[in-house]
């Protein structure tokens, strides 16, 4: 050894010199809460895998969603649950949708003091479960699907949504959606791309939270876990069409993706820690096997790290909470 011993822990010694010398931070405005709302339901249904998840009633969507904004989430993230399917969706460009009327209600009674979010992506409304709709073949079919969002994507800006959130993976969707959007005078109307999504198990929990009626998987349009650079080229695409953010998802298994992106990207980045992230914690934590909560902050400020602008997670409204109410002392670092 040549010199004096080199101590990094100097700057690790004491909880203000480690906030002095911390590189990220949490806000509770960089989260963005995904909420369901089922059609014609009394009250709120649990989903069993994802403890503490609800598919809401109309009226319990408004109040959770306003709780959320009061506590300072930074948007809401909008999905419907259909009482009837059918092939096409219809029940996505109906006005009447469940999906559209929830917009309406929200944009109603919160009107700007949130960025209100759709998911735009048929699958919750088609009887097979598809992200789009399928040629004679059974095959999802890319540009007869394009059509669809355009409608949906008006149908979702008339309804009150800020942002919209094309997560079906078609070739063309942002372009078409903006183009949509532009020549109905929709110009504010934003997108949030799902620019690198990947075909996830994942995503396990979600299906029972929309109630999925999807048999087989999505590989013929969600990105193979095995690639990375795909992610670049969808990237490009995506800005290039008129995407205002792009999103990476999940969220933890790829986080060099998220990295990646947000490098490259001329755009905010957003990460998603989908419902299978979010059931893991749960049941790791009710088991005593992490401690949930430094968990969920850690997750958190992972997605910060790695170049995430905002992070859509499950947990936006538990967390924000925390935050007003003063964070218990373990977790008081993660500010
Ligand atoms: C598609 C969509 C999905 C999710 C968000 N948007 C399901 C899928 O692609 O299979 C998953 C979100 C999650 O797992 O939390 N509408």
């Amino acid at each position: 050894m040549t010199g004096p011993l080199v101590r990094p822990r100097r700057l690790r010694s004491t909880a203000a010199m480690r906030s002095l010398v911390r590189e990220h931070t949490l806000r509770p405005a960089d989260l963005v809460l995904p909420m369901f709302v089922r059609e014609g339901a009394s009250e709120d249904r649990p989903i069993t895998s994802m403890p503490g998840v609800v598919q809401h009633t109309m009226g319990s969507l408004v109040r959770a969603a306003t709780e959320a904004i009061e506590r300072g989430v930074g948007g809401v993230m909008l999905f419907g649950v259909p009482e009837h399917k059918d092939a096409t969706g219809s029940g996505a460009t109906d006005p009447d949708g469940i999906l559209n009327r929830a917009l309406a209600r929200l944009r109603a009674e919160l009107g700007d003091a949130t960025v209100l979010m759709a998911d735009l992506c048929l699958d919750e409304f088609t009887d097979h479960g598809h992200c789009g709709v399928l040629d004679d073949r059974g095959r999802v079919d890319n540009d007869a699907t394009l059509l669809r969002y355009r409608e949906m994507a008006l149908a979702q800006a008339e309804a009150g949504a800020h942002l919209l959130g094309p997560s079906g993976m078609m070739d063309g969707q942002v372009a078409e959606v903006r183009d949509a959007l532009d020549a109905a005078g929709h110009l504010e109307v934003a997108i949030y791309a799902y620019t690198a999504k990947y075909a996830s198990a994942f995503y396990g929990p979600f299906r029972e939270a929309v109630g999925s009626s999807l048999q087989g998987d999505r590989r013929t349009y969600q990105q193979d876990p095995a690639n990375g650079r795909e992610a670049l080229r969808e990237l490009a695409l995506d800005v290039d069409e008129g995407a205002d953010l792009v999103m990476v998802k999940p969220g933890l298994p790829y986080l060099d993706v998220l990295q990646e992106v947000a490098a490259a990207s001329p755009v905010p980045v957003g990460a998603y820690q989908v419902s299978g992230e979010y059931a893991m914690i749960e049941a790791a934590g009710a088991n005593g096997w992490v401690d949930r909560d430094r968990t969920i902050l850690e997750s958190l400020l992972a997605f910060r790290r790695a170049g995430a602008t905002t992070v859509l997670t499950y947990y936006a409204s538990e967390v924000a909470g925390w935050y007003r109410d003063g964070l218990p002392a373990p977790l008081r670092e993660f500010r």
